[in-house]
């Protein structure tokens, strides 16, 4: 089916993409140009971004949207998401997944390779890429296990899996526990340019704890994990990324000592990076004290001071990106005991809406959101020049949403498969209306782009 082509009028567009808004001490500086946010027009040909500036001429034929009164960013890029394909697709598949996606404006995502079969080889990471493709929805990009099955025992074919097209490696959902196989690991990702993305969570220390140690769990009659089963091993692996001058990344950081560990590891210009999700700063442990399962989530919601940390660090720049962590879960999963029930959440409808909370709040500026849901992420996995900038020639991947609109979001009412989002219920502002990926509305509230 060829690609219609669009024209945008006068939405307020924000891409940082050519400047540097990545706090004080974010990577990628670019001082010789700025970053754009202004009510300008965006020109959508064959698939591309053809044009960026005010009163556009229309070319022919071109479907003209009126975008007053919506800001429009380069389509979200989400560095961590669960789509459990292959083998558990009862709770998700690349295709819901995909559509979840595009209804929260993210048209590129790197899934984690706990899937069924574990992607650690070429074969698994072939067949995510061409299903992703057949799809059509968003762009998927593997990440690739670090050791075979997700053991922690040895390390996987990092090298045929860069080939088939992984960004990154990790065993999320596991630490990688041993230090020796962090070491090699972090010695063959360096080798191959794969960022290493650790799940940080020192088991002996959690000892099976189900919610943050504290008054709250203690209340509740659950066992806790205290923050510092995540702060030690993130300490331990910045000591290894300054032997082995490897990139590493922390997934879903949690708590107050891992950002001033990752803060100081930047200052002493580490390849040390970490992302935040938005269950971590806008939730806290006062949550699991219902023993409402859609809380349960590792690491876990923690107390309000880590929360308030987590908002200081995505302000000054010591957090690189906002991740959402999606991780659907069906109700075999989640409708029994909270000590039984299955770790993780959605993300992907609802991430837009809860940054833009911070928004709200005063707590970052737009252009750092943008920032933190486009390029920061994009850089950290070196990700192709066209994704999360609207830059002339790059693939037409792109959100509009209103910022004013308020909905309500309803566990009922989600396009992914699964339906344990933590926020049911919970008022949110901006509403995303259009999502374009590679051109193509893939998202399309109001039937903008209708025929
Ligand atoms: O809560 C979580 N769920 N944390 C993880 O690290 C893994 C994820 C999952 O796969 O369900
Ligand atoms: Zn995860």
């Amino acid at each position: 089916m060829p690609t219609m082509d669009y024209l945008i009028r006068s939405s307020r567009v924000i891409d940082v993409s050519g400047g540097d808004v990545s706090g004080a001490s974010g990577p990628g500086a670019n001082a010789a140009s700025a970053p754009l946010d202004a009510e300008v027009d965006v020109l959508v040909q064959g698939g591309r971004i053809a044009e960026v500036g005010k009163g556009l001429a229309a070319p022919k034929g071109v479907r003209e949207i009126d975008g007053r009164g919506n800001i429009v960013l380069p389509g979200l890029v989400d560095l961590h998401v669960h789509l459990r394909e292959p083998g558990q697709e009862y709770k998700e598949d690349i295709e819901s997944g995909s559509r979840a996606a595009a209804a929260g404006g993210i048209t590129t995502m790197c899934c984690m390779p706990n899937t069924r079969p574990v992607n650690d080889c070429r074969a698994v990471t072939d067949l995510i890429v061409r299903r992703s493709r057949e799809v059509g929805i968003a762009r998927v990009l593997p990440i690739g296990a670090v050791s075979k099955g997700l053991e922690g025992k040895s390390l996987a074919e990092f090298g045929e899996m860069k080939e088939a097209g992984i960004v990154a490696v990790s065993d999320d959902g596991r630490p990688i526990m041993d230090a020796g196989l962090m070491r090699r690991a972090l010695e063959y990702g360096k080798t191959f340019g794969l960022p290493v993305v650790q799940h940080a969570e020192d088991l002996n220390l959690a000892e099976g704890g189900v919610m943050n140690e504290g008054a709250v769990a203690t209340r509740a009659g659950l066992r806790g994990q205290p923050p510092q089963a995540e702060s030690i091993m993130v300490a331990r692996d910045i000591e290894l990324v300054e032997w082995t001058g490897a990139q590493y990344h922390v997934a879903h950081a949690s708590t107050a000592r891992s950002m001033e560990l990752v803060r100081d590891a930047k200052k002493r210009g580490l390849p040390v990076s970490c992302e935040v999700a938005p269950h971590h700063f806008t939730l806290t442990d006062e949550a699991c004290a219902s023993y409402n399962t859609d809380m349960k989530v590792a690491p876990p919601l923690r107390n309000e001071s880590d929360r308030q940390a987590l908002l200081q660090a995505l302000a000054d720049g010591t957090v690189d990106c906002i991740a959402t962590d999606h991780a659907p879960h069906s109700e075999v999963e989640k409708d029994v005991e909270f000590d039984c029930a299955s770790c993780g959440m959605l993300g992907l409808e609802t991430a837009l809406s809860l940054s833009l909370e911070l928004v709200n709040d005063g707590v970052i500026d737009l252009r750092r959101m943008a920032y933190l849901l486009t390029q920061g992420p994009a850089r950290l996995f070196s990700l192709d020049a066209g994704i999360g900038t609207l830059a002339v020639g790059s693939p037409a991947d792109l959100v509009m949403f209103n910022p004013e609109t308020r909905w309500v979001v309803d566990r009922n009412a989600v396009q992914s498969r699964s339906k344990n989002t933590p926020y049911h219920g919970r008022k949110v502002p901006g509403q995303v209306l259009l999502t374009l990926f590679g051109g193509n509305p893939v998202f399309d509230r109001k039937g903008l782009c209708d025929e």
